[in-house]
């Protein structure tokens, strides 16, 4: 089993990281991890070559993700809330799944940009605690998801961070566990 970790905090030693950490010591197989704040991930240019072409122009480590993209069987998104949805860099580094949307839409050689179909589960920290303050993130996330094409199968809110330090929340530690496990189960 491969898994694929976007990782958006930008904080090594976080409360998101508490949070994935947690879902890491029971998922099994092996995992690529994407430091969005650290990788040498540049945002997409709009230079419109996926319209013509496979792949993306820029050269850079997101060429080795979308390899792992194409043949990883799950995903894990993990970030903390920065202005109601996923980091900054995070983001940046979504905007480049742009060339998979041009596979799929525009050149319709989907065939040829082959992604294999795979699971995924959201981790997510906040400061703050709101009605509906999942929506924008869920609405990015969902996004990312199907131009990865995969099926989300639960998410973690770990919430009021300033509070409630994650480490101290174990519904939330338990929640990330559960889910390494529906991800063994489904794709081992
Ligand atoms: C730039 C920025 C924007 C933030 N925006 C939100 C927000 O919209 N909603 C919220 O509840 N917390 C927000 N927070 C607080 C973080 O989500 C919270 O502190 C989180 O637990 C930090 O996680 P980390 O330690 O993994 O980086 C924001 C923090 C920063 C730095």
């Amino acid at each position: 089993m491969k898994t694929l970790v976007f990782y958006g905090s930008p904080l090594e030693n976080s409360h998101t990281k508490v949070l994935l950490n947690a879902m890491l010591e029971e998922l099994k197989g092996e995992i690529k991890f994407v430091d969005c704040y650290r990788a040498n991930i540049a945002p997409c240019k709009d230079c419109k070559y996926c319209f013509k072409r496979q792949g993306c122009s820029i050269k850079d480590d997101m060429q080795e993700t979308y390899a792992y993209i194409k043949e990883c069987d799950a995903v894990i998104i993990a970030t903390p809330m920065h202005f109601g949805t996923v980091s900054g860099p995070m983001l940046n580094v979504f905007t480049r799944l742009q060339s998979f949307w041009s596979s799929r839409h525009i050149r319709q050689e989907d065939a040829k940009d082959k992604i294999k179909e795979k699971y995924g589960a959201l981790l997510v920290t906040t400061g703050g605690n709101w009605v509906n303050m999942e929506l924008l993130m869920e609405g990015t996330v969902d996004f990312a998801f199907d131009h990865m094409e995969t099926e989300q199968i639960g998410s973690v809110y770990a919430k009021e961070t300033d509070n409630y330090p994650v480490k101290e929340n174990e519904k939330a530690l338990k929640k990330a566990r559960y889910l390494a496990k529906r991800l063994n189960e489904l794709c081992g």
